[in-house]
C-alpha cells in the first residue's frame, strides 16, 4: 500500500501537470478559436521608430537592417533608431556603412560609451525617437515582410496599447527542444491576448504606444524582461498588450550554450513575475491570467523535486514498490518528446530562480548563434 508520505507525493505530482495541462485546453479551447473584438482602424499609418540595442552584433546587423528595409510598411514614415553599448566589434560603424548606402531610410546611432545593460539603452533611445509607435527589435531576429505593417494595423485599435510577435526558431542548435517548447507557448500568448492581455512579449518585435510607454516612466532598468514587464504594466493600466496571429518573427537559436542562455532568460521573466505580484490586484480582468502566469513560473516548477522527493522519501521508508515505479514511469517518460521537453522548462526555470539570488545577470554574455 502506498504510504502517507508517497500518497502526498502523487497528488503533489499530479497537481505539477494537471494545472498547467488544464489552463493550456482551456485556454485553447475557449479563447484561442475567439474572434478579436477590437476596432482596427486599416488607414492608420503613423511614424513608427525601431529601436535595435546592439551590443557587438557586428556580424548580423547588416542583414537585421536588409530585413527592416525590406517590410512593406511606408520607409519614409520608418525611422531606425541604433543604440549600442559600447561594442568592441565595430558595430556602430557597420551601421553608418550601411545607412549612407540606403539614404531612403531614416538611421540614427546612438553610441554609448559604457555598457549598462539592455533597458538602460532603450531609455536612453527612448529620448531621441520621434514616432508615435515605438517598435523594439532584437539584432539577431528576423521579421515576416509584412510583421511591421501588422503591428501598426493592431495598434491602430484604441483598446490596444501594446502588441508582439509569434516566435519561429529558425533551424540551428537544439531546435528541436525549443520547437516544442515554442509550440505550446505561442498557442498560449495568442489565446491570453484574445481573452485579454498576454504577460510575456517578445524583444524580437514588441510594439507600443510611444505616450504610453513614456507616461509608464520607460523601461524598468532593473528587470531583465523589460519588454514583458512593460506590457504587463501597460496591461494593468486598462489596455491591452496582445500576441496576434499574424505578427510573425524568426529567432536565431545558440549553436552553443543553449541551456545557458535559456536559464538567463528564464531569470529574466521570474524578475518580472515577481515584481508583478504586487500589481496585479489592478485589473480584474487581467488578473487570472496573470495569477495562472506566476503560479506556472514561480511554483508549480518545484512540485516535481518536491514530489519526487515525497515518493522516494515513502519508498525508502516503508519499503514500498509503487512509489519507485512511479518514478521509473516518470524517467521511462522522458522518451517521448513533448514530456523531454516540458521537464527540460521546469528545470530551467528552477536553475534560473537558484541562479537569481547569486546574479540578476542584467548585463549578459552573447551567445554565438
Ligand atoms: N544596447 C545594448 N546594450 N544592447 C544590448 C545589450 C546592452 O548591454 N545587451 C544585449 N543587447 C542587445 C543585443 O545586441 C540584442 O540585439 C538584444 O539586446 C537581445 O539580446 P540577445 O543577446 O540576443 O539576447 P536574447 O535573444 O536572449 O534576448 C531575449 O531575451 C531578453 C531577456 O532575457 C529577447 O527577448 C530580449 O529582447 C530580452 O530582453
Ligand atoms: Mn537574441
Amino acid at each position: 500500500m502506498v504510504n502517507t508520505l508517497g500518497l502526498i507525493g502523487l497528488i503533489i505530482l499530479v497537481v505539477h501537470f494537471a494545472v498547467p495541462l488544464s489552463y493550456y485546453i482551456y485556454a485553447k479551447l475557449t479563447w484561442y478559436n475567439k474572434r478579436w473584438s477590437l476596432r482596427i482602424r486599416e488607414d492608420y499609418k503613423p511614424k513608427v521608430s525601431i529601436i535595435i540595442p546592439t551590443f557587438n552584433e557586428a556580424n548580423i546587423i547588416e542583414q537585421r537592417l536588409d530585413n527592416i528595409y525590406s517590410q512593406d510598411y511606408p520607409r519614409s514614415l520608418v525611422e531606425v533608431v541604433i543604440v549600442d553599448s559600447a561594442s568592441t566589434d565595430g558595430t556602430p560603424e557597420r551601421v553608418a556603412d550601411w545607412a549612407r548606402r540606403h539614404g531612403d531610410l531614416r538611421v540614427k546611432i546612438i553610441a554609448e560609451s559604457e555598457r549598462r545593460g539592455k533597458a538602460h539603452a532603450l531609455n536612453n533611445a527612448l529620448g531621441y525617437v520621434e514616432g508615435e509607435v515605438v517598435v523594439l527589435a532584437d539584432a539577431d531576429a528576423f521579421w515576416d515582410r509584412k510583421a511591421l505593417s501588422k503591428a501598426v494595423k493592431w495598434l491602430s485599435s484604441p483598446d490596444v496599447g501594446a502588441v508582439s510577435c509569434v516566435k519561429i526558431p529558425l533551424k540551428k542548435g537544439l531546435l528541436e527542444v525549443e520547437k516544442g517548447y515554442r509550440d505550446f507557448y505561442n498557442i498560449l500568448r495568442i489565446a491570453e491576448s484574445k481573452a485579454y492581455s498576454t504577460p510575456i512579449f517578445h524583444g524580437e518585435l514588441a510594439a507600443f504606444k510611444t505616450e504610453l510607454l513614456r507616461s509608464l516612466g520607460g523601461f524598468p532598468v532593473d528587470i531583465g524582461a523589460d519588454d514583458s514587464h512593460m506590457a504587463t504594466l501597460i496591461a494593468l493600466n486598462g489596455y491591452r498588450a496582445i500576441i496576434p496571429e499574424d505578427i510573425i518573427t524568426y529567432e536565431t537559436i545558440p549553436s552553443k550554450g543553449y541551456f545557458k542562455w535559456r536559464v538567463r532568460r528564464a531569470q529574466h521573466l521570474i524578475q518580472h513575475f515577481t515584481r508583478t505580484l504586487k500589481h496585479w490586484r489592478r485589473n480584474s480582468l487581467f488578473k487570472n491570467i496573470l495569477i495562472t502566469e506566476i503560479y506556472l513560473h514561480v511554483f508549480n516548477p518545484w512540485l516535481l523535486p518536491l514530489s519526487t522527493a515525497l515518493l522516494l522519501a515513502s519508498a525508502v521508508i516503508s519499503g514500498d514498490i509503487i512509489p519507485l515505479i512511479l518514478i521509473a514511469i516518470g524517467l521511462a517518460l522522458l522518451l517521448y518528446k513533448p514530456y523531454r521537453t516540458w521537464i527540460i522548462t521546469q528545470l530551467i526555470l528552477i536553475t534560473a530562480m537558484i541562479r537569481n539570488i547569486v546574479t540578476k545577470e542584467l548585463v549578459w554574455e552573447k551567445h554565438t548563434k
